[in-house]
């Protein structure tokens, strides 16, 4: 059997994992919102028309922070549509996906679904047709406690207590075409110097200090193969670099059967992947040192995900809540999207704010059906063991594994991320195995302590295409694998299976 070499010392750490890398996002589009976390008359709705079976699976997910309203959808949003008595809120046109929004769920009810699911809300700002004046109102509406029309406008809907809201995206891809606004860097880097410095002012932060400050994330490139980038995010960044904490990021892979190598392309992303933030990390150390900073912006992932983008849109026109962008994943999903896990966790230093996007119905791990049932769909298990297990600090995977040609350059067989809780005395492993052939993992873990496996879990399936449905939602889950011998405290050999996913967990005892 082929073998591959994986070194980890516990001294040798990249970073503190943020407790906000395994978030996800919640768009108004198609049925994420509506007959996704919203269903009032579902037979689990709760008193607000939240679906607790969907709530339970967020729960299950360990889903930390959620990003909302949009999306391509926020750049047309005027949030004040979406707050209020609900008889009085008006519908209107969507521009961004050619849908009609009824406003039955707003802002207030976001935040108030945040608090039921226990994640902490952020907040996106139109920077399309919005303006910093609608940008600086939403916080005021938000957090000021009272006394001012806006702020006694959402005591009167119900909020008393400010939501304190403290994560805001300034706008969404504005360097895309697609846009409902689209600016270019400049006009898009004063503009949203102009809006962070309302934003920040309408909250009080004059007089409140560091301790309530908003944490503001500037829009970066769509992705990195944008003409603009990765000069939009240095523009953007010079404009803005002192008055925001994050730079967002966003990147989707698919599955392209019409190109030459499909399975070797895809299989490829996460190094990819890995290979982007490097760029964008890069770029925000030119623009510290540019601007004599002492400051460290960091990276916001907050959309990341499988889409099969060329799939064809078969929804009418100007429908409230249909079918769109509801991509149903495969083995093979799982097994790339499992190795972008580990990409976002070997880059913890940088990337402190993970979107999985989206959550619920559009390109998500959870699907709805309308008065029915939920569906775990494959790339749930992954991301569920990641949020759940993947908690402390990295540790550098250094590994031996051979490469193969991608589209992108080599990629590596084998794709590790190891994690380590200092305080559980706990270590994980999560691999992929690209190869069609059985691996032997020959791990050699030094410094934690004498190790001992508690759990081995394996993602494995014969065919790449298979798919949960909701006739059969069972066929790709993880299973129980046998628990793999350590030798001398610190070497394991585990067999990994032909393209698959494997998860072990150790726990340690110290040195006496
Ligand atoms: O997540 C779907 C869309 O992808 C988002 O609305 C947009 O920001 C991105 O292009």
């Amino acid at each position: 059997m082929k073998r591959v070499k994986i070194f980890a010392d516990a001294n040798l750490t990249v970073g503190k994992i943020s407790p906000y890398l395994f978030g996800s996002f919640l768009e108004h589009i198609g049925r994420a919102v509506y007959e996704g976390i919203y269903e009032p008359g579902h037979p689990t709705a709760d008193e607000n028309g939240f679906r607790r079976d969907v709530l339970d699976l967020v729960k299950e997910l360990n889903v930390p922070i959620v990003r909302y309203p949009g999306g391509n959808f926020v750049s047309g949003y005027d949030w004040t549509d979406g707050v209020g008595p609900k008889e009085s809120r008006p519908v209107r046109l969507d521009l961004a996906w050619f849908t009609t929004e009824p406003n039955e769920f707003g802002t207030d009810e976001f935040i108030k679904w945040c608090r039921t699911a226990g994640v902490e809300p952020m907040l996106a700002v139109n920077m399309g047709t919005g303006t910093a004046k609608d940008a600086a109102r939403l916080v005021e509406y938000c957090n000021h406690a009272g006394g001012t029309a806006l702020s006694d406008f959402r005591r009167a809907n119900g909020a008393e207590q400010p939501h304190g809201v403290k994560y805001w995206c300034i706008g969404n891809e504005m360097d895309g075409p697609w846009q409902i606004g689209h600016l270019s860097a400049e006009e898009y880097g004063k503009k949203a110097l102009e809006t962070a410095k309302v934003m920040r002012w309408a909250n009080g932060e004059e007089t409140k200090g560091g301790r309530d400050a908003l944490k503001l994330v500037v829009s970066g490139s769509s992705n990195h193969e944008m003409k603009t980038f990765p000069e939009w995010d240095r523009i953007v960044l010079e404009h803005t670099y002192r008055a925001v904490d994050y730079l967002s990021m966003h990147r989707y892979y698919e599955y392209d059967e019409t190109r030459a190598h499909p399975l070797e392309d895809f299989l490829g992303s996460a190094d990819d992947m890995n290979e982007f933030i490097g760029s964008v990390k890069a770029t925000i150390e030119y623009v510290r040192a540019k601007t004599r900073s002492e400051k460290r912006v960091k990276i916001s992932f907050d959309e990341w995900n499988i889409w099969t983008q060329s799939a064809p849109r078969r929804e009418p026109l100007w429908k409230r809540a249909p079918h769109l962008l509801e991509d149903v994943y495969t083995y093979r999903d799982a097994l790339v999207f499992a190795g972008l896990i580990n990409t976002l966790l070997n880059n913890c230093d940088a990337v402190e704010i993970g979107c999985l996007a989206q959550l619920v119905n559009v390109i998500a791990p959870v699907m709805t059906q309308q008065v029915g049932g939920t569906l775990r769909q494959t790339t749930f298990y992954p991301f569920r063991y990641a949020a759940r297990n993947a908690v402390g600090e990295t540790v550098r995977a250094i590994s031996d594994s051979d490469t193969f040609a991608t589209m992108y350059g080599s990629a590596r067989y084998v794709n590790a991320a190891i994690t380590h809780d200092r305080k559980k005395r706990e270590v994980c492993v999560f691999l992929c195995n690209y190869d069609g052939e059985a691996r032997e993992a020959e791990l050699e873990l030094r410094s934690f302590g004498a190790l001992r496996a508690s759990e081995a879990v394996v993602l494995s399936h014969t065919d790449l295409g298979a798919v949960n449905t909701f006739a059969s939602p069972e066929t790709v889950v993880p299973v129980q694998a046998e628990l793999p011998v350590v030798e001398g405290g610190s070497r394991v050999l585990a067999s990994l299976p032909p393209m698959s996913w494997s998860f072990f967990k150790f726990e340690y005892r110290l040195a006496p």
